[in-house]
């Protein structure tokens, strides 16, 4: 029985890709190898937790120990590597948990993978990463494939030293690997740290929604699902040692999405004043203007398209956090109130 890690399981794109990956791969053994840190939550994997061809690892991948022996039990073929930290926000608070995880954490199970599979072709190392690598865009252009890395977050620094480290392991030991990197995913089981999940939190509570600046920021956004899809086409049929772009060419400016967020808010739930509660806050410092990417002409060849509009998805998102109230209390714990007051506490005086 072939079986895939997925790092970061737990987590929210992790967790629909655990999802996809143990119904429509039975064959398969999945292994979700998490730490569980603030982000990570096992209600997010619900029944699979009881699947049978589905194990659940509690480890951190920075430690080299604790990888050997899950090694040992559960010898992998892929590794499907998510598990990082993910919030720019927290990044700029302190980077260093950022070196950890995403750095370290991606070297301990490159130099693991080196030296367990040896010179097998048959083995996957996928890379997932972000569109931050590349910088920030002005008004015009795109992100495309070889288009240059110009982090400029601890964020997007940390994952462009993981995703050169990977490529410098295909190129000097032969590992094969796959990279892609995606822009801004939304859908149920986001943390509420992230924009789309704060504002309806912030909705839900009739608190003041945090716009930074003038909300003039444009990202590239993407139903979660649909980029599960392509991670695992590209697992299976991308071209080994190539990095591939994902995006679903929707770019928006913060402030649209934020007024679409509350007209739909205020649509299924009878309140009329929502967009009133829009408030402009000091912006975060760095902040990278415009993301917008120009998805890998091989992506689409291998038949990957986008299957969910931006309206509908982001109606059936507003609807899951409606109805998912109880997942809400329970992520919302005493360390993430107070991250939400080191962060929120003054701006929104
Ligand atoms: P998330 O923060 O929701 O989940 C991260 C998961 O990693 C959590 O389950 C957490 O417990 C786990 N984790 C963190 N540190 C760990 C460690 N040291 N050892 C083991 N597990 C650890 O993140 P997400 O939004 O689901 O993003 C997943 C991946 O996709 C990340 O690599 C991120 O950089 C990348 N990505 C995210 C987006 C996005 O919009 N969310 C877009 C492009 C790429
Ligand atoms: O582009 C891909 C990246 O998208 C991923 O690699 C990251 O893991 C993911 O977190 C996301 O990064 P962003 O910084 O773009 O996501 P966030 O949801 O934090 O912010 C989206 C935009 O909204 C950004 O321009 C900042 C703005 N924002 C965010 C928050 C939390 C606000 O205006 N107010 C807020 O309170």
């Amino acid at each position: 029985m072939p079986t895939v890690w997925i790092t970061g399981g737990a987590g929210f794109i992790g967790s629909h890709l655990v999802r996809f990956f143990v119904y429509s791969h039975p064959d398969w053994r999945v292994v979700t190898v998490d730490a569980l840190t603030y982000a990570g939550n096992l209600a997010n994997l619900g029944e699979v937790l009881q699947k049978p061809n589905h194990v659940f690892s509690r480890i951190d991948i920075a430690d080299a120990a604790a990888v050997e022996t899950l090694w040992e039990q559960h010898p992998p073929d892929w590794i499907l590597h998510l598990a990082a930290e993910s919030h720019v926000d927290r990044s700029i608070l302190s980077p260093l948990d950022f070196l950890h995880t995403n750095v370290s954490g991606t070297v301990t199970l490159l130099e693991i993978a080196r030296k367990r599979w040896g010179s097998r072709k048959d083995v996957l190392f996928y890379q997932v990463s972000t569109d931050e690598v590349y910088g920030s865009l002005s008004q015009e252009g795109f992100f495309q494939e070889g288009s240059p890395y110009d982090p400029r977050s601890p964020y997007a620094a940390s994952k462009a030293a993981a995703d050169h480290f990977v490529r410098a392991y295909g190129h000097t030991y032969g590992l094969p690997y796959v990279i892609s990197n995606c822009g801004n995913n939304y859908g149920p089981f986001q943390f509420p740290e992230k924009l789309i999940p704060l504002v309806l939190t912030h909705l839900m509570e009739r608190r003041p929604i945090p716009v930074y600046g003038e909300g003039k920021n444009v990202r590239d956004w993407i139903y979660v699902e649909d980029h599960v899809r392509a991670i695992a086409l590209l697992a299976e049929k991308g071209r080994r040692g190539h990095t591939y772009l994902i995006g679903a060419q929707n770019t928006r400016p913060n402030i649209e999405v934020v007024t679409l967020l509350c007209k739909l808010y205020d649509e299924l739930t009878g309140h009329r004043d929502s967009e009133s509660l829009i408030t402009f806050v000091k912006d975060r410092p760095g902040h990278d203007f415009r993301y917008a990417i120009q998805p890998s002409p091989h992506l689409y060849e291998l038949g990957w398209r986008p299957s969910v509009s931006f309206e509908t998805g982001l109606r059936q998102t507003v609807e899951w956090y409606l109805t998912h109230t109880d997942w809400l209390d329970a992520v919302r714990t005493g360390a993430y109130r107070s991250f939400y007051e080191q962060q929120y506490g003054e701006r929104l005086l």
